[in-house]
């Protein structure tokens, strides 16, 4: 444990929905106080009116002058009415600034002051002062201005709007995660901070979604409570810091900059606070459960970030009017301030680099955690590459290319750095590309085949044609789709001299409401019985491949031979890879198809043949349990299409379900 000094500071809280109207008499006795000065916003006057009602005759003045950002002249304006009304108590109904322009009246006059929020400013549980004069802003810490008693009730929040509510809570959050590196810090307002952060993540999606929701609104109010209390206890850090100068001779608006800074700051920090870091990442995660798979990928810097696109908060400084030659002067400005034990150093260069990212609105931290025995200096100099690799997108013109290549980058620095890349294995990673590159042409495709033994194939199988319910299952296209294949007619032959045993496949094409889907387009492929197809053949032929359309009832049917189990192409990078896992190249046997058809959703699938040895181990993971179907053996004698087969053949049937193109995808 180390050593820590935490000066706790006294204060009454009274928290629950409908404390304001239920306690407020009560706690006024309490104080003593019998004439209050009630100070409140024009926008709060008629709530404070309502709540302060069962009072009577104990208060004795109400000042609705509070102005943004306590000016001067406001608050000198309260004070006079304290004096001249012999008030001997303030009571404070609205935001910060209605706080505020309270505490200025008890600087200078030492009256308590009875708090009622309706924000989430935090600011009632703090001893700081502020106010502006001539454009500067003046602040102070004083005891006396810390209210003595806040009475915190969710339902008086629950008009907040959503923008606010969003902004509000992050900017509490920033105060929650700046408390773990903060001059102050020490073991219990981090606790504190840990709670704080769990019942924001966990009610701010829910708030903003749905105003009305008490649950969240009482988790939001807490949260921010928490926020409040630790800020005061342990004070600005490198966050507030930044945030003090944007907000301050930038002009950009409080709570979203604050938003916006935040998870470069938390990113930044990281590697010299892994603990920290992976506290806050907890918390978060505790809260909302949805915000843990980013953080397992790419941190908790991460999921602020996602938690905060969530809300709608703008991506970046830019967004809210920071220029970026503005940058520069900024960073000057602030490196002065920073504390000089923030965990890791941030000095004007340093700065430049975060200010830059968090104007662009680059993708934050990234990047998994550092190894554990790598240390903060050395952790710190890898995201530096990282945070610089990540800017450079963050112009581009296109705002899908910038989120393709901000997370391509994340995923690949932080592979690269979680598996610490040796020179050897980046050179070998090179030369595989390289001969895979070499191996491609327009008969051979080695990177589809990459992405298919990686199983990336699939996954953007499933991503796209996500199961619609009750249409027939995608799987992956393979390498040896060709355009150009002849059309059949309906009960034709697409054998094309391919060898193997004669199969009769048939079926009918329907919606998903069971209607039949006439003149859908119906391309199917499959290897011979030897495991080939016909682009594999040294000649030029074509075999096993065709297409043909569904006739008027949707019904289809052709000839073609059985499939056979086969290996992916192996004598290259990919059969490689397979051989170093243990891995076979084999699929199991099936067949082709893909159906297209106006009004549908285009379906890439195949059929694979029940029993094949290989059903359980394809070599790039395309079996669905729905595609697998029984191949009947049947014996020789006369045949569909007025056909007499000699030997044995397969019948199959396969009934085909389109999804209609307007399902929603992924
Ligand atoms: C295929 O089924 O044609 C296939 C799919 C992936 C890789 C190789 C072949
Ligand atoms: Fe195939």
């Amino acid at each position: 444990m180390q050593p820590f000094t935490y000066d706790a500071l006294p204060g009454r809280v009274v928290f629950g929905p409908g404390t304001a109207r239920a306690a407020l008499a009560d706690e006024v006795s309490r104080l003593g106080t019998s004439r209050l000065l009630l100070i409140t916003t024009p926008r709060a006057e008629p709530l404070a009116r309502e709540l302060v009602a069962p009072l009577g005759s104990r208060l004795a003045r109400v000042f609705t002058g509070v102005r943004p950002h306590v000016p001067a002249a406001a608050a000198a304006a309260a004070r006079q009415q304290a004096a001249q009304s012999g008030a001997d108590g303030v009571l404070s109904i609205g935001g910060g600034s209605a706080t505020g322009t309270a505490k200025t009246v008890a600087l200078s006059t030492g009256l308590p002051v009875i708090a009622v929020p309706t924000t989430y400013a935090g600011s009632e549980v703090t001893p700081v002062w502020g106010l502006t004069e001539g454009g500067r802003k003046i602040t102070g810490t004083d005891l006396r201005v810390l209210p003595r008693v806040v009475l915190y009730d969710p339902e008086l929040t629950q008009s907040l709007p959503a923008g606010l509510t969003a902004a509000s809570g992050l900017n509490a959050l920033a105060h929650c995660v700046e408390a773990f590196w903060a001059p102050g810090r020490n073991p219990v307002t981090a606790l504190a901070a840990e709670e704080g952060i769990r019942a924001l993540a966990r009610a701010l999606p829910v708030a903003v979604k749905d105003g009305a929701s008490l649950d969240a609104r009482s988790d939001l109010l807490y949260g921010a409570y928490l926020a409040g209390t630790v800020f005061a206890a342990v004070g600005s850090g490198l966050h507030h810091k930044i945030c003090h100068v944007l907000g301050g001779r930038y002009g950009l608006p409080h709570a979203q900059t604050h938003a916006i800074v935040l998870p470069y700051v938390l990113a930044h920090n990281a590697p010299g606070a892994p603990g920290a870091a992976a506290r806050i990442g907890r918390a978060l995660a505790a809260g909302d459960p949805a915000l843990a798979a980013v953080l397992d990928g790419a941190g908790p810097a991460a999921a602020v970030q996602a938690l905060a696109a969530r809300l709608g908060i703008p991506a970046g400084l830019r967004d809210i009017g920071l220029r970026e030659d503005q940058i520069g002067a900024a960073a000057g400005l602030i490196a002065p301030a920073v504390p000089a034990d923030n965990p890791v150093p941030a000095g004007a260069e340093a700065l430049r680099t975060l200010l830059r990212a968090a104007w662009a609105g680059a993708a934050a931290g990234a990047v998994g955690p550092p190894r554990a025995g790598t240390d903060a200096a050395q952790a710190a100099r890898e995201e530096a590459v990282t945070a610089g690799v990540l800017a450079s997108f963050a112009g581009a013109a296109s705002p899908r290319y910038r989120e393709v290549m901000q997370s391509l980058v994340r995923y690949l620095h932080a592979f690269a750095r979680e598996i610490r890349l040796t020179d050897a294995e980046w050179q070998l990673a090179i030369d595989f590309l390289t001969r895979a590159g070499h191996l491609t042409d327009d008969r051979r495709q080695e990177f589809i085949l990459l992405s298919d033994v990686l199983g990336l194939s699939m996954l953007t199988v499933g991503i796209n044609a996500p199961a619609s319910a009750g249409a027939t299952e995608s799987t992956v296209t393979g390498p040896f789709f060709t355009g150009g294949a002849p059309e059949i007619p309906l009960g034709g032959d697409v054998a094309g001299g391919a060898k193997g045993r004669p199969c009769h496949v048939s079926g009918t094409v329907r919606d998903t409401a069971g209607r039949p889907v006439p003149g859908a387009r119906i391309d199917v492929w499959e290897s011979d019985e030897d495991g080939f197809y016909d682009v594999q053949y040294p000649d030029d032929r074509t075999a096993a491949r065709g297409w043909l359309r569904s006739g008027p009832d949707g019904g289809y049917r052709f000839w073609s031979v059985r499939p056979a189990p086969y290996p992916i192409p192996a004598d290259g990078p990919a059969g490689d890879l397979l051989a170093a896992a243990g891995r076979g190249p084999m699929r199991p046997a099936h067949l082709h198809f893909k159906v297209d058809a106006p009004g549908y959703r285009p379906l890439v699938t195949h059929i694979f043949v029940a029993g094949d040895p290989y059903l359980d181990r394809d070599a790039v993971f395309g079996v669905k349990d729905s595609l697998i179907v029984e191949f009947t053996e049947q014996p020789p004698g006369p045949g569909p299409e007025g056909r007499l087969l000699e030997r044995p053949w397969n019948r199959v049937r396969f009934d085909i379900v389109l999804a209609p193109a307007a399902d929603p995808v992924a």
